[in-house]
């Protein structure tokens, strides 16, 4: 079988496939709606990297915390703590500790642990305020008396205001 396929037919051909791509460019690519298109592709682009970067961008900045510029809160009411017994209350964003010590005086410090910041809770059998993540322990004017805890806790001013128990930082 004869190839009937010569070199003048390519050159007719390739010349062909150029005036259809050109035929394909004026029909598709007039200034007017190539800039459309243009424009369309490039909003497309940012709005897509804004979808991508703005979660990043939110999950790598930290968030703005509010901190209570609070200088004293209610710690409770004045019949709810019983002789020798302490609870944990929210001052802002950090805990405290109020402890009714076995003489009946109120004391109320910073809940958190001079260590390594764990959160201290008041022991009865020993009457100190311990710190269960390494043993630290604080005798009830707030002095670390025991294990690791290299300084005393924060000590607050108690006051009674009616029936509640009003802690203030110094
Ligand atoms: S964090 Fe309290 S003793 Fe270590």
């Amino acid at each position: 079988m004869r190839n009937n396929f010569s070199l003048s037919d390519a050159k007719k051909n390739a010349k062909s496939c150029v005036v259809a791509t050109g035929i394909l460019v004026t029909r598709f690519g007039t200034p007017g709606r190539r800039r459309f298109l243009d424009y369309l592709l490039g909003t497309t682009v940012l709005a897509t990297l804004g979808a991508i970067l703005y979660p990043i961008f939110r999950f790598i900045s930290p968030p703005q915390i509010v901190e209570a510029a609070k200088n004293s809160v209610i710690a409770g009411k004045v019949g709810e703590l019983a002789v020798n017994a302490g609870k944990i209350f929210k001052f802002g964003s950090k805990p405290g500790i109020l402890v009714r010590t076995p003489t009946g005086d109120l004391k109320a410090f910073s809940a958190v642990c001079t260590h390594l910041e764990c959160i201290v809770q008041y022991r009865s059998d020993t009457k100190q305020i311990w710190c269960a993540c390494h043993n630290g322990q604080y005798n009830l004017n707030g002095q670390n008396i025991g294990g690791p805890p290299p300084r005393p806790l924060e000590e607050y001013a108690v006051n009674i205001r009616g029936d509640e128990i009003v802690v203030t930082k110094s």
